[in-house]
């Protein structure tokens, strides 16, 4: 089976980013591959791992983890195919605590694919560019379409988040972004088990 982690990469108290994930895992079940049991999705959040900044020795390329947390996060990532992340933007990047949970990592995030969920006053449009760039370098193949949510046509998702709830169109543009994300975990499948044989 096909496993998909919905990330949520934001991790202060009262951050929009669960209600968004949840969406994301609801919304996502009613996908044909999903609901035919083809593909596993789950909701990965970064505040349950409680990484310290990061404190590794050796650069996680090397496949040297010497910490307990570290370990125990290699083994949550290792065990997807594919991600979706739910990222705020926070300055026109995304959060600090993201980029640290994908710098404690190598292998983990080889030869898999991600989309996109953003939120933010503008819809968190440059969060996920700068994201894109990063995820390159750990060998992540980031599909096109994306979901995001702005204060322009989201507002209630800021000030009332149990009142939101995702437009049509939005909810469409998530299905074709699961599309291809799944379309793209499969492909990526044998160069998975080339580089690990
Ligand atoms: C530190 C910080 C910086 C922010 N910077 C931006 C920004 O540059 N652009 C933007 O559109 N929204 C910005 N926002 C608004 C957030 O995207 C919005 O509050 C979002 O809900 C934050 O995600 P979270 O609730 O999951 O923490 C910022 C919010 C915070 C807390």
């Amino acid at each position: 089976m096909t496993r998909i982690a919905v990330l949520i990469g934001s991790t202060r108290p009262g951050r929009r980013g669960v209600v968004v994930a949840d969406w994301v895992a609801r919304a996502a079940a009613a996908h044909p591959a999903v609901a035919a049991g083809e593909v596993a999705v789950d909701v990965v959040d970064l505040a349950d791992h409680a990484l310290p900044l990061l404190d590794e020795p050796v650069p996680a390329l090397a496949a040297d983890y010497r910490h307990e947390h570290t370990r125990g996060w290699a083994e949550v990532i290792g065990s997807y195919d594919g991600f979706v992340f739910v990222t705020p933007e926070y300055n026109h990047s995304f959060p600090a605590a993201l980029k640290n949970a994908v710098d404690f990592l190598f292998a983990e995030w080889n030869d898999k694919a991600a989309g996109f969920v953003s939120y933010g006053a503008h819809g968190g449009i440059r969060a996920v560019e700068q994201l894109r760039t990063v995820l390159a370098e750990v060998k992540v193949a980031t599909v096109r379409t994306q979901v995001f949510f702005s204060m322009a046509g989201d507002l209630e998702l800021f000030t009332d988040p149990d009142a939101w709830t995702a437009s049509t169109y939005q909810t469409e543009n998530l299905g074709t972004m699961l599309d291809e994300l799944i379309a793209w975990t499969v492909a990526l499948k044998p160069v998975r088990t080339k580089a690990v044989a």
